[in-house]
């Protein structure tokens, strides 16, 4: 706040629930009044940018919206409302900036992915010249702090517990265990990266709450850890990603000397597969205090300065299109009763749904009553495992639904 006052920006309103509530720093008054009625700042014509981090889809869409039909630029933390409302947020800034004889708004919404990483600004800018292929990325600090914790051998339900009383899940946690959060922040990269909205109802998300330290024994047996990764990836359909964009979040079995697998604790990681560069990576603090604080203020400068790019999404729209039945090599963990002819049963299952098995994994049995195995497959499409996951729960001596995810692989 002290560095924006002291440039050409003043902070003047800041809108708050409760005016009262103590703050850990200082306001001064004589500059910045706080306020608890948004509309005060709405209405006030002498204010031509409107920071929004309150957060969630109603409150901040009602403002977000009436600041930029008032012509005035947003800067945002908010990626529930970007995500959701994406085309109309785009729809409404170029019909605002068709005015030429205003001051044309701008839209910053860096903090909103991957909080400390500026991925937005070198998505919308450095990758102009370039086609991107793939980008992915872990983008929710609270899961892989849960997961590391996982492969160091703690539980799920402890290692959330730990993760609610240190403050970084929530109460509620499903936003970020369930991959609601990390949804969100893919179709925001999605639509940087191709151009192209997908809706985020339509994109498939498996988040963490299967997952369980058996998986972390195999996965380590096969040189891999376990992530949370947000996936855009345009398949290969007759040369190298000339198909249809797939767009998805799961669980992803991730090689240990893979880029992705060095975001440790709460830390984010996005690798950007591009024709000219080939991979890229941008590793750093997801969330936090000082690490989103200065996102806002770097785009809040971008646009006092005047070089925060006119459209919040410079790609033109493209026609490519979306096939979320995405091809991956895939983990799957089968959990069962011991007994004679079960790999033979889950071999002719997989042939029945044209899957091919690359490996099968079993630790020793020490209970045949509740025992498990790990088939790895070759690259096939996700409604294919699917299918196969559904016929193996079905059969006698399946214990529970198996648990699947994609794998980075090459093969
Ligand atoms: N926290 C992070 O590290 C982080 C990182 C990246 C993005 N974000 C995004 O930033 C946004 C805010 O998250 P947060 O964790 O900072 O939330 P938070 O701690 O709850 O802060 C929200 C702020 O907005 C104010 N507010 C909320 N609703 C309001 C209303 N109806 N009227 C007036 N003021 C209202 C609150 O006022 P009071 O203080 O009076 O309650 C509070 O100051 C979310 O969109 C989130 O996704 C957060």
């Amino acid at each position: 706040m002290n560095r924006l006052n002291s440039s050409s920006a003043t902070i003047t309103k800041i809108c708050v629930r409760d005016a009262n509530k103590p703050r850990d720093f200082q306001i001064d008054s004589s500059i910045t009044q706080v306020v608890t009625d948004v509309s005060s700042i709405l209405n006030d014509d002498s204010i031509d940018l409107v920071v929004e981090v309150a957060g969630g889809t109603t409150f901040a869409k009602d403002a977000v919206f009436a600041a930029l039909k008032g012509g005035k630029s947003v800067v945002t933390a908010n990626k529930a409302l970007i995500a959701e409302y994406l085309d109309e947020i785009v729809k409404l800034v170029d019909e605002v900036n068709a005015d030429k004889s205003k001051k044309a708004v701008k839209f910053g919404y860096e903090a909103s992915v991957c909080g400390g990483i500026p991925i937005i600004h070198t998505l919308q800018s450095a990758y102009k010249g370039d086609i991107i292929n793939e980008v992915s990325g872990i983008c929710n600090g609270t899961t892989n702090f849960m997961l590391g914790k996982m492969e160091d051998g703690a539980d799920y339900d402890d290692v959330l517990k730990e993760a609610q009383d240190l403050g970084f899940a929530e109460a509620d946690p499903t936003a970020d265990v369930a991959g609601h959060d990390v949804r969100a922040k893919i179709a925001i990269l999605a639509k940087l990266a191709f151009g192209i909205t997908v809706p985020i109802d339509t994109i498939p998300c498996i988040g963490i709450t299967e997952i369980s330290v058996v998986d972390f024994a195999y996965a380590k047996s096969m040189g891999c850890t376990i992530k949370l990764v947000g996936t855009a990836v345009r398949q290969s359909e007759f040369g190298e990603h000339d198909g249809a964009l797939s767009v998805y979040v799961s669980p992803k079995l991730v090689p240990l000397n893979h880029l992705l697998a060095s975001a440790t604790g709460c830390g984010n990681a996005v690798a950007v597969d591009s024709s000219n560069l080939g991979t890229a990576s941008f590793t750093g603090p997801g969330a936090g205090r000082y690490a989103t604080a200065n996102s806002v203020v770097a785009d809040t400068m971008r646009v006092v300065n005047d070089t925060c790019p006119s459209s919040p999404f410079p790609m033109l729209s493209s026609s490519i299109d979306i096939d979320n039945d995405f091809v991956s090599a895939f983990y799957i963990r089968i959990s069962f009763q011991d007994g004679l002819g079960i790999i033979r049963s889950v071999g002719d299952l997989a042939e029945s749904q044209g899957v091919s098995i690359h490996s099968i994994l079993q630790q020793p049995i020490t209970d045949r009553m509740a025992a498990d195995t790990v088939v790895t497959t070759e690259a096939c499409k996700y409604s294919q495992v699917k299918a196969l996951c559904e016929l193996i729960e079905k059969e006698d001596f399946a214990l529970s639904a198996p648990v699947f995810f994609p794998m980075i692989s090459d093969y």
